[in-house]
């Protein structure tokens, strides 16, 4: 039997102010722009192909270890009330992780949220007003300057990883909220944490850390770069992603208990949207132990990232912007990006497309996010067909490589 699609009645059309809108992604974007492609549907990726588009930097999403955990737990959990975080009580499982991720991440206490974006937009709504300025790295991550706007404070932009830019910025505004990423999404590029720190204690400012590239990766038993320089104490706060190296949902921020208390009843995404799951509690209580003992992970993802970067660079990729795990491709205007992840689908790679909102309207970028379950042919793989498709995808006219031959 035929079943025949649904057509909505006229009464459904959409006013211009939105389909003028729709048009522009339609019309200007995808049709003239881009010729009917869209920048992130790809290929369906053929055998052999490498996927470098995930953030499971220690390869353990398909841990059996943490995923019999969380299959005991759904067993388990039949009848689990659905309710905001608000409503839990002392000693409850999610209380009893935060404990266990305080502890790990050497703080005092830590919050659970649904996401990194939760626990970002939550923080800063907490921390930010009207007529307060907050200071953010021009690159830092969507989900800050959503908190921002949210709260309706002053957002000051100052250029990326530039601390001196960052302390006329203060002296010129005043105390207020700093906010940077400790490793940038975008492009592998470390923040310059003891300068923002010195910036923060010299004005007075409170200082918010994105580790979510950074935890798990970095710093001992991947507790994150913060943790790493000894800098715990001096930064009020630190948030992460729970989907990059602990390959769940789910956000956290560290903080004191006294704050905790506050935040809960001022962050709206915890108020007003219900917690996390006891299979996803579940899944982080066992992924902080793998995680924490993953050494010889951390030190494979480590040589990759210093292979693949040297070998990219010797065959004229301007990726000198960053130096972690996170390589950003940056030929720049969208149809050349387009471009690029084709020329990398043919040769099976697959990685993620960046291009506005996600980055500045003329510096799209394919990233390439290494992990640490590549091996030798994998990466031999990857370099070599960089150097193939090299003139195919115009490599020396990228918006990266003109700014790299101007700097040099
Ligand atoms: C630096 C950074 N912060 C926050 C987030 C948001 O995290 P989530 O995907 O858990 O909402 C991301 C994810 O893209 C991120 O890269």
């Amino acid at each position: 039997m035929r079943i025949d699609p649904i057509r909505l009645p006229a009464s459904h059309d959409l006013p211009p102010f939105v389909t003028r809108r729709m048009d522009e992604h339609y019309i200007d974007r995808v049709e003239r722009l881009l010729g009917g492609e869209h920048m992130h549907v790809w290929s369906p990726p053929g055998p052999g192909a490498l996927m470098l588009a995930g953030n499971d930097y220690l390869c353990i999403s398909a841990e059996p270890a943490l995923v019999r955990a969380q299959v005991r737990s759904l067993e388990r959990a039949a009848g689990q009330a659905l309710m905001s975080s608000v409503f839990l009580q002392a000693g409850s499982a999610q209380h009893r992780l935060e404990e266990k991720f305080a502890g790990y991440l050497r703080s005092e206490d830590a919050v659970l949220a649904q996401s990194g974006w939760a626990a970002n937009v939550g923080l800063l709504q907490s921390l930010a007003q009207p007529g307060i300025p907050v200071y953010l790295d021009m690159l830092a991550h969507a989900s800050l300057w959503e908190g921002v706007q949210s709260a309706q404070a002053r957002g000051v932009p100052f250029l990326h990883n530039q601390a001196d830019h960052l302390a006329r910025q203060v002296a010129r505004h005043g105390p207020g909220v700093i906010v940077i990423d400790a490793l940038y999404s975008t492009n592998g590029s470390v923040a310059p944490l003891c300068e923002v720190v010195g910036i923060a204690e010299r004005s007075g400012s409170i200082l918010v850390v994105d580790e979510s590239h950074s935890l798990g990766t970095h710093g001992p038993e991947g507790a994150g770069l913060v943790v790493g320089l000894g800098l715990e104490e001096r930064v009020h706060f630190r948030t992460a992603s729970l989907a990059k190296a602990f390959a769940g949902r789910a956000g956290l921020l560290t903080c004191s208990s006294r704050f905790k208390g506050y935040f809960l009843s001022a962050s709206r995404p915890a108020i007003f949207s219900s917690c996390l799951l006891d299979h996803e509690l579940a899944w982080f209580d066992a992924a902080i132990d793998l995680v924490r003992g993953a050494d010889a992970r951390r030190a494979a993802l480590r040589a990759t990232t210093a292979q693949v970067r040297a070998r990219l660079a010797q065959l004229g990729y301007c990726i000198g912007d960053g130096t972690e795990q996170i390589v950003a491709l940056e030929a720049g205007p969208e149809p050349q990006t387009l471009a690029l992840r084709k020329a990398l689908e043919a040769r099976g790679i697959y990685g993620a497309v960046f291009c506005a909102p996600a980055t500045a309207k003329n510096r799209a970028l394919v990233r390439l996010t290494l992990n640490a379950g590549l091996g030798q042919r994998e990466i031999d793989q990857l370099v070599a067909a960089c150097a193939d498709m090299r003139e195919e995808v115009d490599l020396e006219n990228w918006s990266s490589s003109v700014r790299g031959r101007r700097v040099a």
